[in-house]
């Protein structure tokens, strides 16, 4: 891999392949990257680390990178683990090594490393002078943790943005959107953005998703950089596309989704399945985008992605228990949890003695803001196009 993003910022972070899960929960099929970045000047500055399992390639990284030179700082973005767990490994390599970082960080070192010495302190809008460059510092409050911060280059006019912009998948081969490709895709696509889109919206979905608010505010903030290049935590470096990525993320951030339903359904005995796969028959009819998923069989990462992606969310779930099934509460809870809004609603489920299913998931709709497009579809027992319109359902959903 080249590592030469230019003359001053190498790129020294480590694909990860032998991960299958995410936080314990969300799946990755095409990996992960660890971004970590040196800005090589008279000063040396690394940004960010890398995760646990990865000390000898990504020390092994700024040694190809340096050779004996001493790394002077090591500026943190963001304290998740994924990123900060070397912290310790590289203290160790470089005994004099100065950590920048703000007030929120502090506390999270201590306890997460019992670190607590040679901290340097930063405020919104401090510098850092390298030497023919200087790095400023921005505070991002919730994007998607309290101590965010986002670190820019101004002689490159490099922001290195913590997660933000970030996604799944490796970077192996290539970092920059010029050519890095997502290990595991059949084909290289045309466009590196098209390519990643579908990756960096489940990332945002699942990770960033409640923090639509504060990301928002950190891309106002923002607005007043000249941004050339975005050096992120997850994924390629943007260069080529940044006006696409930007304008991606500030839609994602403002909750819009684009025209099409997102059919999450769980299913015991196949009569909430039917009903399912019949509206996607009907919208398919009528050409409206659509995915389905099957959320007992299914990582719901998949779902929570296109519940973002889309304006519309169709919820299948039977009763149970006088409740909703847990698979499609658990989907539900999750959708509230990331305080998604601006979508349409449309909830249906079978029910053998009382139906409850589809008044408690409206219930939970309703409370979120979604706009019910039709009092939804509880029906007894089997399936049969005559209990399920999903027609009619189809036509409200194509208006
Ligand atoms: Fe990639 Fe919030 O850590």
């Amino acid at each position: 891999m080249n590592r030469k993003i230019s003359e001053r910022i190498r790129y020294v972070g480590v694909n990860d392949h032998h991960k299958v899960i995410f936080e314990g929960m969300w799946p990755l099929p095409f990996g992960v990257s660890y971004n970590s970045y040196l800005v090589v000047d008279d000063k040396v500055a690394l940004i960010d680390t890398a995760e646990a399992d990865f000390s000898r390639e990504f020390l092994s990284n700024i040694r190809e990178e340096i050779g004996d030179r001493k790394v002077d700082y090591l500026i943190v973005n963001h304290m998740e683990p994924d990123h900060s767990s070397l912290m310790k490994d590289i203290r160790e390599q470089y005994p004099e090594i100065r950590i920048v970082t703000n007030a929120k960080a502090v506390p999270m070192i201590k306890g997460y490393y019992g670190i607590t010495d040679n901290i340097h302190v930063i405020k919104e809008g401090d510098t850092l002078d390298l030497g023919s460059s200087v790095l400023s510092f921005h505070l991002a409050p919730m994007v998607h943790w309290p101590e965010t911060m986002v670190t820019y280059l101004t002689e490159e006019k490099t922001l290195f943005s913590g997660d933000a912009f970030g996604t799944f998948g490796a970077v192996d081969g290539e970092i920059t959107d010029d050519g890095a490709h997502l290990c595991g895709w059949l084909d290289k696509a045309e466009n590196c953005f098209e390519e990643f889109k579908d990756e960096m919206t489940r990332y945002y979905s699942n990770i960033v998703g409640k923090y639509g608010q504060t990301v928002q505010a950190a891309l106002k903030k923002l607005s007043s950089l000249e941004i050339g290049r975005i050096c992120s935590t997850h994924g390629p470096v943007w260069q080529k596309h940044i006006p696409e990525v930007v304008s991606f993320y500030d839609r994602l951030s403002r909750y819009e989704g684009g025209r099409g339903v997102c059919i999450a359904y769980a299913s015991m005995y196949g009569n909430t399945a039917k009903a399912a796969k019949s509206l996607a028959a009907e919208l398919a009819a009528r050409g409206i985008p659509y995915t389905l998923h099957n959320l007992c069989t299914e990582n719901v990462s998949y779902a929570y992605r296109d519940a973002f992606k889309y304006d519309t969310v169709a919820i299948g779930a039977p009763t149970y228990n006088n409740d909703i099934f847990p698979p499609a509460y658990n989907f539900m809870y999750g959708l509230c949890a990331r305080l998604l809004k601006n979508r349409r609603f449309f909830a249906f489920g079978s029910y053998t003695w009382a139906g409850a299913s589809v008044r408690l998931l409206n219930e939970m709709a309703q409370k979120q803001g979604f706009e019910l497009i039709s009092e939804g579809i509880s029906f007894p027992q089997g399936f049969t196009q005559e209990k399920c319109d999903m027609g009619r359902i189809a036509e409200l959903m194509s208006r």
